[in-house]
């Protein structure tokens, strides 16, 4: 296997990948015990910097991490990264575990210092908002068996590898996932959008979801600069099967069109012209977040 001298962080210190070590009794080692980030960013600029980091304190506080850096530090860390990495389309990946610790009990620990590590990865080219161009994406449906907490971004992410490996399985792109009433949640690893006779829809934020930086960056780019009637409400399995469009959105999938459930074709099949309208927006208005 070839050696990889990318350039990480680990702990304070700029290092090639092949010199990055981490305990095994590191806890996000042994209990997927932390906080991840993936940051995309295009020939240096950064995409939703500012959301994504306040997401990821938000975590920490949740689960009792302590570590504090301001949002100056960590741009100032981001940017280094990428430089190091030559600047092309890349993926930041932030991973703060709790830590450490001298032995494996459940408890959080006293006096262990957090371990925190980034690294890049080259992402593709950000999606151009043209319908013969675009990835049409294939997707298949199953109840969601991940956790209650599901609107922590959790380096635990069994739940999420289980359910995408179903896709692959099935021969497709991404999962659907929706609880026992039978109401979609989200995806195994993207948020979801329907549309339906002009009108956008995607579920309310809670426990059953992450609030996705692309879903909040584009809920706020529709409401401001559209004049489509965007609604952040229920959504039946039923009405996604009934919609004209869907859509996942993630960082580094931005908005990308399904055009096929189960087996049966969203809509016409093809991808739809709200699509192209929402993702040409969010091209021309994602640098500002
Ligand atoms: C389960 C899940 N939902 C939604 C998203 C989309 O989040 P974001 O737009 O912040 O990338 C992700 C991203 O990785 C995810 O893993």
């Amino acid at each position: 296997m070839d050696m990889n001298t990318d350039v990480v962080y680990l702990n304070g210190e700029f290092m090639p990948m092949d010199q990055a070590k981490i305990s095994p009794l590191d806890r996000g080692f042994l209990f997927g015990d932390g906080i991840y980030e993936v940051v995309p960013s295009y020939a240096g600029k950064l995409v939703g910097f500012s959301l994504h980091l306040e997401r990821m304190q938000k975590g920490l506080d949740t689960i009792g991490i302590k570590l504090f850096k301001t949002l100056d530090e960590w741009r100032e860390l981001f940017e280094t990264l990428i430089n190091k990495n030559g600047a092309g389309n890349l993926g930041v990946y932030l991973h703060v575990s709790r830590g450490a610790d001298v032995k494996r009990f459940h408890a959080y620990p006293e006096g262990v210092s957090p371990t925190v590590f980034a690294f890049t990865f080259e992402i593709a080219a950000a999606t151009v908002a043209d319908k013969k161009f675009v990835k049409k994406f294939k997707v298949t449906s199953t109840e969601d068996l991940r956790w209650k907490r599901c609107q922590i971004k959790s380096t635990s992410l069994l739940g999420n590898v289980m359910h995408f490996q179903q896709g692959v399985d099935a021969g497709v792109n991404e999962i659907l996932l929706h609880n026992t009433k039978g109401h979609l949640t989200e995806a195994a690893a993207c948020n979801v959008f329907i549309v339906k006779d002009g009108k956008v829809f995607t579920p309310p934020l809670d426990n059953q979801i992450l609030a996705g930086v692309t879903r909040n960056m584009l809920l706020d780019i529709l409401r401001n600069y559209s004049d489509l009637d965007v609604q952040e409400v229920v959504i039946t399995m039923e009405q996604v099967k009934q919609a004209d469009e869907v859509w996942l959105t993630s960082s580094s999938k931005e908005l990308a069109p399904v055009v096929e459930l189960n087996g049966q074709p969203i809509g016409d099949g093809e991808v739809g012209a709200v699509w192209e309208f929402a993702q040409r927006l969010f091209s021309a208005n994602k640098f500002f977040y």
